[in-house]
């Protein structure tokens, strides 16, 4: 078994760190967060992570996995996985500030004969800039590997421990298969291309699977005018082995830390460099206006929204995470509040801190059903499955008027109107009762 370093430990760093160590390797875990890493050294996940924890302290129990707030001397480990953020920058470029001061920290520690690996997802050419860094560090026999992550917040363990691919990117064929190495136990599919087309694979997927949610949330407006119902349209398409049924639910858009930055800096490396990221640039649109969609439903059913009560009912960007990286779900509850709406905001594991450091106007609430007393609309924001399972007559009978935006296409339709609501949803005009169907038959 090998011994790795994994420099950053958030969403991707700590459970890549935690899964190698599960799979055997010793693995040494630097963050320039010093809290983030007193947690870890606990054992204890910084993030929501279902299934992290428990990985965590296995790894620190046998003895395979620690984690430091400051880096050595001189990396015991020769292969060297880069795992922090890439945020968006001015223009939508990506910001790579972190990698350059990884690298150039990690470069001059380095023994010969090492490698850099980069998991984060970085501008097509970062690679050759690694290696350049590297060189000017007096690194001369050192190898660069891309190896471009595609777990999914929410059930990034599994998507780890059974990837559909490992991508790797390098002119170093040796140095590509030691990296192989540390996932044979897996016995997964390894791509292995040039570094550009690596770092391209992770900016294409992204935006592929971006493309798809703006497509299906483009039908589902146009099911909206024509009465048909986006639900039954993304399963009838999605048997189609040729299209598929994944990332075609029609909602309130995509966000999350990935898609939106990634989105953007792919159209902004393509329009830089001459190219006309025409598609890129409506996926983007057509996303920007799903939450006004949203907005738009629950202004037509209560009319001016100045002094309504709305409870918004989650602010993760999606079910099983913590993460409010642009979270659709905060967005929305932005633009309620401008437009004069009173804003209760309910999630499960989402801090209070973090919620109203992103929606200042908003209040937060752990309980649902008192946060909805008394309220005009309710709108469902995050698929949370602890939503599904709420005492949904109650909060209708304690509504000053029971108006349910089920912004996710998540609850039972029929279910809610039993229940008592006046049910609005996307692109589904008859899952909305009678009223609407008339209105589109007129
Ligand atoms: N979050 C995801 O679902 C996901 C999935 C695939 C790929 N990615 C990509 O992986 C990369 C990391 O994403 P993330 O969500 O894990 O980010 P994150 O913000 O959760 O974690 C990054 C960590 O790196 C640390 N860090 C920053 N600079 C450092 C330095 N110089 N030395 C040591 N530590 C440093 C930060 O303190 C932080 O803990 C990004 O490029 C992202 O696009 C993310």
């Amino acid at each position: 078994m090998t011994s790795i370093a994994v420099i950053g430990c958030g969403y991707v760093g700590a459970v890549s760190a935690a899964c190698f160590a599960e799979l055997g390797h010793t693995v040494h875990c630097i963050d320039t967060d010093p809290s983030r890493v007193a947690l870890l050294q606990q054992g204890s996940s910084p993030i929501h992570e279902p299934g992290l924890e428990e990985l965590l302290q296995r790894g620190i129990e046998a003895g395979r996995l620690t984690f430091a707030a400051t880096y050595p001397d001189v990396f015991d480990a020769r292969i060297v996985f880069i795992a922090v953020n890439t945020p968006e920058a001015q223009e939508g470029a990506a910001d790579i500030r972190a990698v350059r001061d990884a690298v150039s920290t990690v470069a001059a520690r380095l023994r010969t004969g090492s490698i850099i690996v980069n998991k984060s997802t970085v501008p097509i050419g970062t690679g050759d800039l690694v290696a350049g860094m590297a060189e000017r560090a007096g690194c001369r026999s050192i190898a660069v590997v891309s190896n471009p992550e595609f777990l999914r917040e929410g059930s990034a363990i599994r998507d780890f421990m059974e990837p559909d691919r490992v991508v790797l990117g390098s002119d170093d064929r040796d140095a590509m298969d030691r990296v192989a190495a540390l996932y044979a136990p897996l016995n997964p599919v390894v791509q292995r291309v040039d570094i550009r087309t690596a770092e391209m694979i992770k900016y294409a997927s992204n935006a592929f699977l971006a493309t798809k949610i703006s497509f299906i949330n483009e039908i589902a407006s146009i099911c909206e005018t024509l009465g048909a119902d986006v639900e039954e349209v993304a399963r009838g398409m999605g048997m189609d082995t040729r299209i598929g049924g994944q990332f075609l639910k029609a909602g309130l858009g995509w966000g999350g830390s990935c898609f939106p930055k990634d989105v953007k800096a792919l159209a902004h490396m393509a329009a830089v460099h001459g190219a006309h990221p025409q598609l890129l640039r409506s996926v983007m649109d057509i996303n920007h206006d799903q939450r006004l969609r949203a907005v738009q439903k629950v202004r037509q059913a209560l009319g001016d929204l100045e002094g309504r009560h709305v409870t918004v009912l989650g602010a993760a960007f999606k079910a099983n995470t913590d993460d409010l990286r642009n979270s659709p779900a905060i967005e929305l509850a932005n633009l309620l509040h401008l437009e004069g709406a009173h804003v209760t905001v309910v999630d499960p594991v989402v801090p209070a801190a973090r919620l109203l450091a992103l929606a200042p106007h908003a209040t937060f609430a752990l309980d649902a059903v008192e946060a909805a007393a008394g309220a005009d609309a309710v709108v469902l924001a995050t698929d949370w499955p602890e939503f599904r399972a709420l005492p949904w007559h109650a909060i209708a009978a304690h509504m000053e008027r029971a108006l349910l935006v089920d912004t996710r296409n998540y609850l039972d339709p029929a279910t809610m109107r039993a229940a008592g609501f006046e049910y609005r949803c996307m692109g589904r005009p008859g899952a909305e009762g009678a009223a609407a169907s008339e209105l589109i038959e007129a």
